[in-house]
């Protein structure tokens, strides 16, 4: 019977022998709504080199699509760019069974594929800016520390200028198309968004970094092929343009509103601060932690100037779903962002401090007084509430 999963040609010499993974919705607290891909490449070389591996369950995808082109044991290099286990996960059986001559990988890849899976002295270590001749062809390396992990880099096919990206310039999106100009433009830019203000934020100096080495060194791509999602290879310049926009987070006149609530006064004064917000010439995103995601709220800063967060008192704590996703933005590390916190309690009231200390810690700066409301807020206090919101988007202002 023929195999069912063949590689899909992305330039001269280079296919897609990835998989996709239709089902995933979690990538460790980030929902992913659509799915993903794991993207393996396979260069037709003199000396066959399989880029990255996937994730452990879909090593006979990956092998099934390489072997539509080419006998498996054929590959005489395999480069691991990320060691993180959505692409190395398979990494120890597919050395084993095609046996190699040589793996490579970043000093910080060759460590961690020696603490994840013991492997690390089958490892060669390649240094920044080396070149490892093909024969007919050559691949350069490039260390993208940080970007996401220590380990992470570049691979650079030259001959065809494919840039080999791992998770940079990618995005959780299972498709049965393989290139951007094969899909809808709002879901590549949606998706795309929400991967880096989930997963690339905290890193965005060195995006900016890194974009401005590639422009000193002059490099030009035909296409970028990153570890998820989309291979581009007509609107390369746009996700190059939209990572330099998303890495310097101006802020905007967005203000996101976040917030739980349990007997729905919390909720009343977050609406009150809202409507302060669009009084005062404010885009307001309302989000509820009882019917949104964390990484939702992450998308949502991306592109915003302030975060207002409240929640009531709970056993003299904020509620666990405000605990939740403010732990996960402060991990994100947004920038240049205003804000304040609010919340009504019965007795102690100490959630209120929380959030703020929380915010402080994120970085945001704290504009009026934060408004702590005892049971339920009435038209006095909800004024309080819309004042606040009016004088955040007054701050706003400032800053566009
Ligand atoms: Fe797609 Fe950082 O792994």
């Amino acid at each position: 019977m023929q195999d069912i999963y063949k590689a899909v040609k992305v330039s001269d010499h280079v296919y897609w022998v990835g998989a996709v993974d239709w089902n995933i919705r979690d990538f460790h607290g980030y929902t992913t709504k659509r799915g993903s891909t794991y993207n393996a490449y396979l260069v037709l070389a003199d000396e066959v080199t399989l880029i990255d591996t996937v994730k452990k369950p879909f090593q006979q995808e990956m092998l099934s699509r390489i072997a539509s082109v080419i006998d498996p044991k054929e590959i005489k290099y395999i480069v691991s760019n990320h060691s993180e286990m959505d692409h190395s996960g398979c990494l120890p059986e597919v050395i084993n069974f095609i046996q190699p001559e040589k793996v490579f990988a970043s000093p910080g890849g060759v460590q961690a594929l020696k603490e994840i899976f013991h492997v690390g002295d089958k490892i060669s270590s390649v240094n920044d800016g080396v070149s490892l001749s093909l024969g007919n062809m050559t691949l350069s390396f490039m260390e993208t520390r940080m970007l996401h992990w220590p380990d992470s880099m570049f691979t650079y096919l030259v001959d065809e200028q494919v840039l080999f990206s791992q998770d940079a310039f990618g995005m959780h999106l299972a498709t049965a198309e393989r290139f951007d100009d094969e899909i809808d433009n709002s879901i590549l830019n949606y998706e795309a968004a929400t991967y880096y203000a989930n997963i690339i934020l905290p890193y965005s100096a060195l995006v900016l970094k890194l974009i401005e080495r590639v422009k000193k060194a002059g490099l030009s791509f035909k296409v970028v092929a990153p570890d998820h999602g989309p291979i581009w290879r007509k609107n390369i310049q746009h996700i190059v343009d939209l990572y330099g926009r998303w890495a310097v987070q101006s802020p905007t006149l967005k203000a996101v509103v976040v917030y739980a609530t349990m007997w729905h006064s919390t909720e009343q004064m977050a609406r009150a601060v809202s409507e302060g917000l669009y009084e005062g010439g404010a885009e307001v995103k309302f989000m509820s932690m009882d019917a949104i995601h964390r990484s939702d709220v992450a998308y949502e800063l991306l592109e915003s100037g302030a975060l207002i967060a409240g929640s009531p008192t709970l056993n003299n704590n904020m509620l666990p779903q405000m605990a939740d996703v403010l732990t996960y933005i402060k991990g994100l590390r947004p920038k240049n962002l205003v804000g304040q916190a609010f919340g009504s309690y019965g007795w102690s009231g100490e959630s209120i401090g929380q959030i703020q200390d929380i915010l402080k810690a994120t970085k945001v700066e704290l504009v009026g007084e934060a408004i702590k409301i005892k049971h339920v807020p009435d038209k006095d206090t909800l004024a309080q509430c819309f004042a606040l919101g009016k004088q955040i988007a007054g701050k706003m202002h400032e800053f566009v």
